[in-house]
């Protein structure tokens, strides 16, 4: 088996990178983990990617004159690390056109709502508000269009009395490190396709 070659797009705490860094390390996972790249040097992701002995890489937004410049050089250190998908995990910019199009159908997310509900930020909070009694998570495949992209899996959780934003969260985050591993899997091993 050969196993494909993955990077992870982070932003900050990396908990859903830290997940597929632990799935890839059973030797029958179709895929690996080779690059991290975060759009923050703070990012704490960053030293557990290191501290798993991963390639990694930040580069801030603002020190480029366009997104353009910014995303091709996403692209080119990506490249250099010779991946074959990108998972996007708490990576909090949104993407231009060229870049999406560019890892079409070779770039997947990780959303913390039952997609097509909830896109876009604060999903938890929303939920609440609305008063839904079921909530969950979904792994789609990164299209232009924001959390607009196919889903590949999904898990729920029932909406307990008394959740606040914060227990909601809390008790999702453990279904999004199973099923994004899960999510992973299937890709790389060509059970999912765009
Ligand atoms: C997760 O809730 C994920 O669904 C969302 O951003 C959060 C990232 O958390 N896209 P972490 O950095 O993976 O811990």
């Amino acid at each position: 088996m050969t196993r494909k070659r993955v990077a992870i797009l982070i932003s900050g705490r990396g908990s859903n990178m830290a997940a597929l860094i632990e799935a890839a390390r059973a030797p029958d996972y179709p895929a690996e983990i080779v690059g991290v790249l975060s759009n923050r040097a703070a990012a704490p992701g960053l030293a557990t990617a290191a501290a798993n002995g991963i390639a990694t890489a930040s580069l801030a937004q603002s020190k480029f004159l366009s997104r353009d410049m910014f995303e091709d050089t996403m692209t080119q250190i990506l490249e250099s690390w010779e991946v074959d998908y990108v998972c996007l995990a708490g990576f909090m910019r949104i993407l231009g056109e060229d870049f999406v199009n560019h890892w079409l159908g070779r770039m997947i997310n990780i959303h913390p709502s039952l997609l097509p509900a909830y896109k876009g930020l604060h999903t938890h909070e929303r939920a609440l508000a609305d008063g839904v009694t079921e909530h969950g998570c979904t792994v789609h495949f990164v299209t232009p269009g924001l959390d607009e992209g196919p889903t590949i899996l999904q898990a729920r959780i029932p909406v307990a009395a008394g959740d606040t934003p914060e227990t909601l969260a809390e008790r999702l985050l453990v279904e999004e490190h199973r099923i994004y591993p899960e999510a992973l899997r299937l890709l790389a091993s060509h059970q999912v396709k765009l």
